[in-house]
């Protein structure tokens, strides 16, 4: 993972990046750096934690100069400190770099390196990257992007670069394969964004560089284009779409919680043009166009990591149910290693917020390598992932920038329940009623994610009761199991809570041991085919004295007098419960992270996009 923003042009380039580099935090947040040419020479700043450390660190040193370079850092290679912050040096200080990614055959390059007489400071692959191009442009006389395009041939692995030179403050080279690097054409300026966050409130006008592509920004000369095998290409300049307030806090203490609040929007988002409840239709053009052969495959095969994964699963009951398509939900990290036995008549169904993903994505390239179509469900557009599948569809959450996923898992279930609609629909598996019923079900879900939001003082109640429990169980049935694994995924990543999700009627294989008067236990309860096993669930867990806190179906009286608490959500169809039981979770986890003082938009070891293996 990683950010990277660069910038040349008539501004001082300092401050456009320190304000990149915050905008890209939500990317990796272990140490930070900028590179600036002065005119006369490179300045280079690098401190171990947020970008505000080295904002304090750079406040009374020379940042002067309209060209340079910054990183904040999620660390691979090497620990988070001062060192191994980027960007690095050549060993003749000459040149500095800022890499996303992994240079797999680091180690082979270093020795040689090292046998022609070149000293490492860090233990990083990026700064043998730096000192390769360095030592070919010594060796060949050549200039920064030569030098650059042919070490970039001899290195395997991922990587977005930015690269500078002291001798020409006006020019830089960014190359990418595998990691994303857009580059924003303003009028005699570039930036330079891992995504285009960091661009947007300059210019609209950016390029996507592809895999394999390095270009030269020049004062002097323009752009240029090229493959690092030296074919020249042209650049295609597209409009950004996104909105500057969507990347502000708009009021809000965390990312988080405005994200959680944004998704009666970004559900209505999701399913607008898509969801025609006048004409009882549902429209996914770029789906569809694939129909035929979705429905002669043997499975659907969803790949997916962390909350993506949930929503996948999600998916598995919605595919299932709704249009009788056998689905298959696989951890890509796991399907990538595996071998597994799919051809060019299976359908792979990729869902990732960022589409950046590295054990996704390569799931894909896995997929793709045997023949399988694929199908992407992404949030970022035009990301990596997105670009990879062969159609798709966007969840149109907006950026989402907390680390924690929230209204991006909510648009995923959106998404895969419009799909499994449509195909049930095309494939006259679902009755017309229970499709019509549905489709006013789905339109009416932003009102009742609006209602159950208004529980949020509650939930924060309920939050400082539990807030020092060391663990928690969530249980759901059926559709619901997935929602319990969000939910204690979610509390897990930000507020450093041991939970699991489990199925409640598995919790009797086990889980039921660790129950005690100090185990809060969360419980899907609401009102639907499993609800009465769930009751018993319920009574089982008051029966070891743990303490419930259950979801249920707005007027329930039974749980209601077994439970601690009850959290009451508006009455829905059975499969569409997710789409607003998940929410209490969201917010439960927010206001205990909260209160226990944790950093909720950017937790510990954890960054947005998780683009090592
Ligand atoms: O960008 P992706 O959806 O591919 O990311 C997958 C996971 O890394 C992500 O969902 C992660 O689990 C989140 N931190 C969960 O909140």
């Amino acid at each position: 993972m990683c950010g990277i923003v660069a910038y040349i042009g008539d501004k001082k380039a300092f401050p456009i990046i320190l304000k990149g580099l915050k905008r890209l935090e939500y990317r990796g947040y272990d140490s930070a750096g900028i590179a600036v040419n002065n005119g006369t020479e490179l300045n280079l700043y690098k401190k171990a934690g947020k970008v505000v450390e080295l904002e304090k660190f750079a406040k009374d040193k020379d940042t002067s100069g309209n060209v340079g370079i910054g990183h904040t850092r999620w660390a691979t290679h090497g620990k988070p400190n001062d060192v191994n912050a980027h960007p690095h040096a050549s060993g003749n200080s000459k040149f500095a770099l800022v890499h996303n990614g992994i240079i797999e055959n680091y180690a082979v390059l270093k020795e040689e390196l090292e046998k022609r007489g070149h000293i490492f400071k860090s233990e990083t692959d990026t700064e043998v990257l730096m000192h390769l191009i360095e030592d070919i442009i010594s060796k060949q006389n050549c200039d920064l992007f030569e030098g650059t395009r042919q070490a970039l041939n001899e290195v395997i692995g991922a990587y977005a670069i930015v690269v500078i030179s002291e001798d020409n403050p006006n020019e830089i080279i960014a190359a990418k394969k595998s990691s994303p690097l857009v580059i924003g054409v303003g009028i005699d300026e570039f930036f330079i964004g891992s995504d285009a966050t960091p661009i947007i409130e300059y210019t609209k006008n950016v390029i996507y560089l592809e895999d394999g592509e390095i270009a030269k920004l020049s004062l002097t000369s323009g752009l240029t284009l090229k493959t690092i095998q030296n074919v020249e290409k042209t650049p295609y300049i597209q409009e950004l779409e996104m909105k500057i307030e969507t990347l502000e806090k708009g009021g809000y203490d965390h990312f988080m919680l405005k994200e959680i609040f944004e998704q009666p929007r970004s559900i209505q988002d999701c399913m607008r043009g898509r969801l025609m409840l006048h004409q009882n239709y549902i429209s996914l053009g770029g789906i569809e166009a694939y129909q035929d052969k979705i429905f002669a495959a043997k499975r659907l095969i969803i790949i997916a990591c962390g909350t993506s994964w949930h929503a996948g699963i999600v998916g598995e009951y919605l595919l299932e149910e709704l249009a009788r398509i056998p689905v298959e939900v696989e951890y890509a990290s796991e399907f990538r290693y595996r071998n597994p036995i799919i051809d060019e008549n299976d359908i792979v169904i990729a869902i990732s917020q960022s589409g950046e993903t590295a054990d996704t994505l390569a799931a894909i390239e896995l997929a793709k390598s045997k023949g399988a179509t694929i199908i992407g469900i992404c949030n970022v557009v035009n990301s990596t992932i997105a670009r990879a599948t062969d159609c798709g569809a966007y969840t149109h959450a907006g950026p989402e920038i907390g680390v924690a996923s929230t209204k991006a898992f909510t648009a995923q279930v959106t998404v895969l329940t419009l799909i499994s609609l449509l195909f049930g629909k095309n494939k006259g598996v679902i009755e017309p009623a229970r499709f019509t019923r549905l489709m006013h079900e789905l339109n009416a879900i932003p009102s009742k994610v609006e209602e159950v939001l208004k529980s949020d003082a509650y939930i924060k109640s309920i939050a400082e009761i539990y807030k020092d429990a060391p663990n928690a169980l969530f249980l759901g049935r059926g559709i619901n199991f997935p929602v319990a694994l969000e939910g204690a995924l979610k509390l897990k990543e930000i507020s450093y809570i041991h939970a699991e999700g489990y199925p409640a009627a598995e919790m009797k294989h086990g889980p039921i041991a660790l129950i005690d008067e100090e185990m809060p236990v969360y419980v899907i309860a609401t009102q639907d085919a499993s609800y009465e096993k769930v009751v018993s669930n319920i009574q089982e867990v008051k029966a070891r004295k743990g303490k419930v806190i259950a979801i249920v179906t707005k007027g329930d009286k039974v749980v209601k007098n077994i439970a601690d608490h009850v959290i009451e959500i508006p009455k829905t169809d059975d499969m569409l419960v997710p789409l607003l039981a998940t929410i209490p979770f969201q917010l439960l986890s927010y206001h205990v992270a909260v209160m226990r003082a944790c950093n909720v938009d950017q937790p510990r070891n954890l960054a947005k996009s998780v683009t090592v293996e």
